[in-house]
């Protein structure tokens, strides 16, 4: 990892008798675009609320490029963006109305606002529409707008709390290029809570997954297919033009296989590692040939209800 942007150690907060966020350890890089994922009640948003400094923890801490986020919290204000569920806007101003009046809420020079609301409007793609009444968007350009109004602030981190709820496909796409767009194009880290895992997959470079205050999960999404296997989850999938019992034998000899379903030609190979280069030379030294061999990758989908479904 890079230089890190984001750094909490055993950070905890305590409501009552409800523990939400139970010793929680994480580490973001620059650049990184982490997936926050969680069920309902996992302790996403009072995380959240402590990387802010909106909300003191009850024990640890949490950093932001160094500075902790409750002795310093205007400096970590001043870096940090933040997008939460719905963003608020004033539906009878334009868009660029609406990111001048954020401009000067931060007391922003009037010629240095310009270009900076002019360069966010292009990189999430409102340029076109930027005159327009922000009543009149939908809902993927409202987000997009969000996004606009957080990249107006050059923040060093952003955090968005769900930011594709309830926006179609399309916008959907939309959102998240723009929120690749900004690790890429502007190195910024991006902390992203959601429960859309498909779409956490296709653009997060690392997940943390959190349950019931503690994070049960993290890592690339490769490297939890990894742990999977491990767990003797590994499966190959195979089609072969001849099944004989000799194959059989030498599938079943293979060092880590621990079962194998047949259904006509096709086995379902499963094992602790990865057989997938043993299993094509044992069907080939049988006489018989693959049609068709793949290893079975586990979606993020199925890593969450593994992770959830474990208790
Ligand atoms: N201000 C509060 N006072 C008391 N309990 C709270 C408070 N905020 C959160 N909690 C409790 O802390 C736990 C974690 O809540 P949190 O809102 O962080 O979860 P979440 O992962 O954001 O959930 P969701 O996906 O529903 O937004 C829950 O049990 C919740 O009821
Ligand atoms: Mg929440």
């Amino acid at each position: 990892m890079t230089v890190t942007v984001v750094e909490t150690a055993e950070l905890t907060k305590v409501y009552g008798e409800t523990i939400a966020v139970d010793k929680l350890n994480l580490k973001i890089g620059e650049g990184e675009v982490f997936g926050f994922l969680g069920p309902n009640g996992a302790g996403k948003t009072t995380t959240i609320l402590m990387l802010l400094g909106l909300t003191e923890p009850t024990y640890g801490e949490a950093r932001i490029s160094g500075y902790n986020t409750t002795f310093e919290p205007l400096n970590v204000k001043r870096i940090t963006g933040y997008l939460p569920e719905n963003v608020g806007f004033y539906n009878d101003l334009t868009a660029r109305e609406n990111l001048r009046y954020i401009t000067r809420l931060n007391s922003m020079r009037r010629q240095e606002a310009t270009g900076k609301i002019d360069e966010a409007l292009k990189s999430v793609g409102l340029m076109e529409v930027a005159d327009k009444e922000v009543g009149k968007f939908s809902k993927g350009m409202k987000q997009r707008l969000g996004i606009a109004d957080v990249l107006v602030k050059d923040p060093k981190l952003v955090i968005l709390d769900e930011p594709t709820t309830g926006i179609d496909p399309a916008g959907v796409s939309h959102v998240l290029d723009v929120i690749i767009g900004m690790a890429r194009n502007h190195g910024i880290t991006v902390l992203l809570s959601s429960h859309l895992l498909n779409q956490v997959q296709k653009i997060c470079d690392r997940v943390g997954i959190i349950a019931k205050g503690k994070l049960v999960a993290e890592g690339s999404i490769e490297k939890l297919n990894t742990e999977l296997f491990t767990k003797g989850q590994n499966a190959v999938e195979v089609q072969v033009t001849e099944l004989t019992d000799g194959l059989m034998n030498l599938l079943r000899s293979i060092v880590g296989v621990t079962g194998i379903d047949v259904t006509g030609n096709s086995l379902s190979i499963f094992s602790d590692r990865d057989v997938k280069k043993e299993v094509s030379k044992a069907i080939v030294e049988s006489g018989s040939l693959p049609i068709q061999i793949k290893t079975r990758d586990y979606a993020l989908e199925e890593i969450y209800m593994k992770y959830f479904s474990e208790d």
